[in-house]
């Protein structure tokens, strides 16, 4: 882009003769800074007080402090350039720039500062993972917090979406080849990936996965934070959110998605009627499941929200065995906000390592064994090695997969296409491909995901048990680790 500028700029003189340039030059510096006094009044008239005063009142005992709060500092990446743009292109005005949401730290004295984790009590009955204090902040802080740009994305732009025609018989994922994998991990700022849906004419649009128009219109029309999940093979009961602000309420939109053994299920039970509501969710059928396998078919919805929900700004997935019970916006404000991040997911709370994940899959029966070999020999051959602590401040290599909170920006949503097309190529299991991908996306740019804590996790989401479970053994059964639930699992 610069290099085209100068390009520019040095045919200036072949055409015009120096007295005219002279003047061309004048006349070009007074317009620059005529801008730029336009554009840092502007910032600065956009910039601090409003909205720190309107979260942390002087009263609330932070005074002055609260200008620490910087959510509203909107950075312009290439700043500099654009002040010198009008010496180059004098007629039209320069495009308006990008702003981006800078992040923000929290005042001084704010409870939640330095909030570090006490260590769990001990207890020896309950040994098993257990959830640990949280501190968020208050959910109208937390609703105030909410950026109002986007994070900006490093290395990616312009991320677009390969769609094969008809021809021959494309499957959901398409058919990536391995050159074309390769050149999906090398980050551009523009970009066209595999992302699921590659056929009919969009997102649940004849593509498998298919969704009725009046549910693709409604979720096309969300335009701030989803709340997803999914049932499928009427698997789960649904479990209600609980303790969410009547702002979260209001705009929140809490989709779970359901296949039609399901829906027959919800309806004979009389739970859902033609409201296509049960409590705070709205169910979405979704026919022609893409694939045989439900846990893959699981993890469209899961990684690929960003394609269902197009116009949505931030995304909360939580596996259908999860009752929320913290405001969305809490959440948000604590795992992306607060920490300037835009993908955040928890690490499982024992495993940290790939090839350990791997082996436990194997032992646990979770898929079959040659194929786990196959994808882990894959990943070793492309350079995955153990976890250790030369990774840091890589905490871990394995997620617990089972949340999955991002703001959707085209570098988060890329890493989620490239997770997904690694589910679609090899295992379902998505803690073995995870590592490798973010490793791949991290050579290449800064971003980075935040990996929170199992604890932290459980203490916004309570597992309960799958519908089976619920079903045959009526006095509920002890606490059961989250491995033997999935052995439990007849899927
Ligand atoms: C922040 O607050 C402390 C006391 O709470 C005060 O001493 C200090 O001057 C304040 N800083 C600013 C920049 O106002
Ligand atoms: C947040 O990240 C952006 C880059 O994405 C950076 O410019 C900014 O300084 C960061 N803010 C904080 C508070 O770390
Ligand atoms: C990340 O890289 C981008 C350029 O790709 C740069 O603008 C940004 O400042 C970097 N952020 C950090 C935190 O290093
Ligand atoms: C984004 O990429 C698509 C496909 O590569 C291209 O057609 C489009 O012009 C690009 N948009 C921008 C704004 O660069
Ligand atoms: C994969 O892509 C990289 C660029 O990202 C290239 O240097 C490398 O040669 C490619 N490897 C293969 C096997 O295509
Ligand atoms: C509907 O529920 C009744 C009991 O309430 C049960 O006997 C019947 O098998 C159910 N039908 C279906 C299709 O699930
Ligand atoms: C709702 O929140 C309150 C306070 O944060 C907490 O004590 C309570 O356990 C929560 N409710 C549920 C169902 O978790
Ligand atoms: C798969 O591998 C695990 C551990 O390596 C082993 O315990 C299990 O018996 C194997 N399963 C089969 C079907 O061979």
């Amino acid at each position: 882009m610069f290099k085209e500028k100068e390009g520019s700029y040095s045919g200036i003189p072949k055409f015009a003769p120096r007295k005219k340039v002279g003047m061309l030059l004048l006349c070009a510096v007074s317009l620059a800074v005529f801008l730029w006094v336009l554009f840092v009044d502007k910032d600065a008239q956009e910039l601090d007080p409003s909205i720190s005063n309107r979260l942390f009142p002087p009263e609330a005992g932070q005074k002055d402090n609260s200008t620490n709060i910087e959510s509203v500092e909107r950075t312009n990446v290439g700043q500099s350039a654009s002040t010198v743009q009008p010496l180059l292109l004098p007629s039209p005005p320069p495009p308006p720039r990008p702003v981006y949401f800078k992040g923000y730290t929290l005042p001084p004295g704010n409870p939640c500062e330095g909030f570090t984790l006490p260590p769990p009590p001990a207890d020896k009955k309950r040994t098993g993972p257990r959830p640990c204090p949280v501190c968020y902040l208050p959910v109208e802080q937390a609703i105030a917090l909410m950026p109002d740009a986007p994070s900006f994305s490093p290395g990616v732009s312009n991320l677009t979406y390969i769609h094969e025609e008809n021809s021959g018989k494309p499957e959901f994922g398409g058919y990536p080849s391995l050159m074309q994998r390769n050149d999906s991990y090398d980050i551009r700022e523009s970009m066209s990936v595999h992302c699921g849906f590659v056929k009919g004419i969009g997102p649940g649009h004849q593509t498998d996965f298919d969704i009725d128009d009046s549910d693709i219109h409604e979720m096309e029309s969300c335009r701030g934070v989803v709340v997803a999940s999914a049932i499928f093979g009427a698997f789960d009961l649904i479990r209600q959110p609980k303790n969410m602000s009547e702002h979260a309420k209001k705009t929140v939109c809490f989709h779970m998605f359901v296949d039609e053994q399901t829906e027959v299920f919800l309806r004979n039970s009389s739970e859902l009627d033609g409201t296509m509501r049960i409590g705070l969710w709205r169910i979405v059928i979704v026919h022609n499941l893409p694939y045989d396998d439900p846990r893959r078919n699981g993890k469209v919805p899961k990684l690929l929200l960003h394609r269902l929900f197009p116009s949505a700004r931030y995304s909360l997935w939580i596996d259908a065995k999860l009752e929320l019970v913290v405001d969305p916006y809490q959440i948000l404000e604590r795992f992306l906000w607060r920490k300037n991040a835009s993908f955040a997911i928890s690490r499982h709370y024992k495993r940290f390592d790939v090839f350990v994940e791997a082996e436990a899959n194997k032992v646990a029966g979770k898929f079959d064994n040659a194929s786990i070999d196959f994808q882990v020999e894959f990943y070793k051959k492309e350079g995955l090695t153990p976890y250790s602590a030369a990774k840091l401040p890589i905490t871990s290599d394995v997620p617990e997969g089972c949340v999955v909170v991002r703001e959707h920006i085209p570098i988060s949503n890329l890493f989620a296409c490239l997770w997904f097309n690694e589910v679609d190529r090899f295992t379902p299991r998505d803690q073995i491909s995870f590592a490798i991908v973010r490793d791949k996306i991290m050579s290449k740019t800064n971003w980075t995901v935040n990996m929170f804590l199992d604890c932290e996790r459980r203490n916004f989401v309570v597992q309960g048990y799958h519908r089976d479970i619920l079903e045959h053994w009526p006095p509920p059964p002890p606490p059961l680790p989250p491995l033997k639930l999935f052995i439990l699992n007849p899927l």
